[in-house]
């Protein structure tokens, strides 16, 4: 039964994250237009604690997560990466770990509302939504090999079984990025929309939806959809190897080119 006493906004912002309730929808917004939406250590750990005030809260049936500004999300934050890249021990056990484990299993309606580019967790973190309407203008990738990294949160599992392996690895290894007709064409969204207040009211507008019908039936389906075994497999074996090579000298090289505004060179690195 839906909760009333969330039917007022209730909104707290921390960390370039808002997050709100209105009636049984929690909405989580990235709000770092000017960083493009790149994801910190802080911003993971307070979408996790969104996903987590969802998971816990009976009066909440679904989640739309969506961002401000031109972007939806630019990624891990390049300088925390470039952290993690001189410790190692920040390299495995972080907050993007602890947000990738918590919406791979989230067991509610996940609905996303994707403008602009969208790159890494950009990318990964859609595979683990629901419903996922994109802009016409959407750029959607995942450089994984070109950052010196390699996939994460499930996405060496998902993409190519959603996409097909030859796109996936053009994805991740060219840094292909596919538009938003695009990704409706090859499974990765439900629907393409003009602009982002277009694509927000519409990805709202399925969350609405969605908190309307039946809860049990809804996990019921998500959980016969997403077989949980092989993926948790999954994304262990991918940090273990993440975290190998972020603290390698491919990752460094990629980060101080970043930082620099230049074209990585990773010929001497053998
Ligand atoms: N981490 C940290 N800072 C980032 C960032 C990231 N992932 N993406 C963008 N920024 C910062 C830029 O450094 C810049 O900061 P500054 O204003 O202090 O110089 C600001 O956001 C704006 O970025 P800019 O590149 O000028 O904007 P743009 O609109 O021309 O391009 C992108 C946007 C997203 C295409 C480009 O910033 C980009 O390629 N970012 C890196 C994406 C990436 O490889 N992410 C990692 C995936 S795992």
């Amino acid at each position: 039964m839906v909760s009333m006493t969330n039917t007022a906004l209730d909104q707290t912002e921390q960390a370039d994250i808002r997050v709100s309730v209105s009636g049984p929808v929690l909405t989580i917004v990235l709000t770092r237009p000017d960083k493009r939406n790149a994801l910190t250590q802080a911003m993971y750990a307070a979408m996790t604690a969104g996903l987590e005030q969802a998971a816990a809260d009976p009066g909440i049936r679904s989640v739309l997560i969506h961002g401000e500004g031109s972007v939806f999300c630019s990624g891990n934050d390049i300088a925390d990466f470039s952290k993690a890249n001189s410790d190692s021990s920040a390299a495995t056990e972080n907050e993007a770990t602890r947000f990738i484990n918590t919406i791979a299993t989230f067991e509610k309606p996940l609905v996303a509302a994707v403008q602009g580019l969208s790159t890494g967790i950009g990318l990964t973190m859609l595979l683990h939504c629901d419903v996922v309407v994109v802009t016409a203008d959407a750029k959607i990738g995942a450089p994984f090999v070109p950052l010196g990294l390699c996939p994460e949160a499930g996405s060496s599992a998902i993409l190519p079984a959603r996409i097909g392996y030859q796109k996936a690895y053009a994805v991740f290894a060219l840094g292909q990025r596919l538009s938003g007709d695009e990704a409706v064409a090859c499974g990765l969204a439900l629907e393409v929309q003009p602009d982002l207040q277009a694509c927000v009211t519409a990805a709202a507008g399925y969350a609405d939806a969605l908190a309307l019908l039946p809860a049990e039936s809804l996990r019921a389906t998500k959980a016969l959809m997403r077989p949980k075994g092989s993926l948790d497999a999954q994304i262990t074996a991918e940090s273990q190897v993440f975290a190998k090579l972020l603290s390698g000298p491919e990752a460094a090289e990629a980060f101080s080119a970043f930082r620099e505004k230049r074209k990585p060179d990773f010929s001497k690195i053998s």
